[in-house]
């Protein structure tokens, strides 16, 4: 399967808004990445549903909403309502994940988990068989354009090794200080989707940027 490419939508301009919406519609990317915070599970506070529902009206692509926010189970079906395709959760939000899953899953939508940096992937066991997505935060959750930590790379494989034979449909997605110098070997070692916020936000030309992250050659590896 050809990588995914997701927009982060929280480095967009909040003030043009429709315009970085259409851009992304005509661009080569698949998804649009819908960043919600609380202010609570990460210290910063994004835009909440009622953006999404604006966001949802113009998007031509399907919305991949990251919950960044204490006990999501709250807010699973104004979620789903307010447009959303796949519903990713942190794992370290969510006391009964294996619940929080199927609970996403019976709203029709698909369901992700999120780790932080520090949390490893092996305690995702007992879980990889009910996701669709797996989300490795290469940052610290909370705001963009920060640097990627290197200790992801590893994380990618050990997953994915952690998978195969039980899920071998699961999407691994990097998020946080994705761009052109990682994306090659991000793919390299196993990343199925790329979210990139300043890299293609901040970019000259926001359609190129997202253009080149498609068409990463894997295997042409630059640290
Ligand atoms: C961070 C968000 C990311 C963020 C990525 O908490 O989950 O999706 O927008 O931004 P960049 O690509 O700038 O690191
Ligand atoms: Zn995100």
């Amino acid at each position: 399967m050809k990588h995914l490419i997701a927009p982060s939508v929280l480095a967009a301009n909040f003030a043009k808004l429709y315009d970085d919406i259409q851009m992304v519609n005509k661009s080569e990317a698949d998804w649009f990445h819908i960043d919600i915070m609380d202010g609570v599970f990460v210290p910063n506070i994004s835009f909440g549903f009622p953006v999404m529902q604006a966001i949802a009206k113009h998007a031509e692509k399907p919305l991949d909403v990251h919950l960044m926010i204490v006990d999501p189970d709250r807010y699973l079906t104004a979620c789903k309502e307010s447009g959303a395709e796949i519903i990713t959760v942190h794992y370290e939000a969510c006391t009964h994940l294996h619940r929080t899953l199927a609970a996403i899953k019976e709203l029709g939508c698909k369901a992700g988990v999120a780790l932080n940096p520090h949390t490893p992937v092996s305690l995702l066991r007992d879980v990889i068989q009910d996701v669709d997505l797996v989300c490795l935060m290469s940052v610290n959750p909370g705001f963009g354009g920060q640097k990627f930590i290197d200790r992801t790379y590893a994380k990618i494989s050990d997953l994915r090794t952690m998978a195969a034979g039980i899920n071998d449909a699961l999407l691994i997605e990097i998020d946080g200080g994705v761009g052109d110098k990682n994306a090659a070997l991000l793919l390299e070692v196993g990343a199925d989707v790329l979210v990139a916020g300043s890299s293609v936000f901040s970019a000259e030309s926001p359609t190129e940027a997202i253009r080149s992250l498609k068409n990463v050659v894997h295997g042409a590896q630059q640290v």
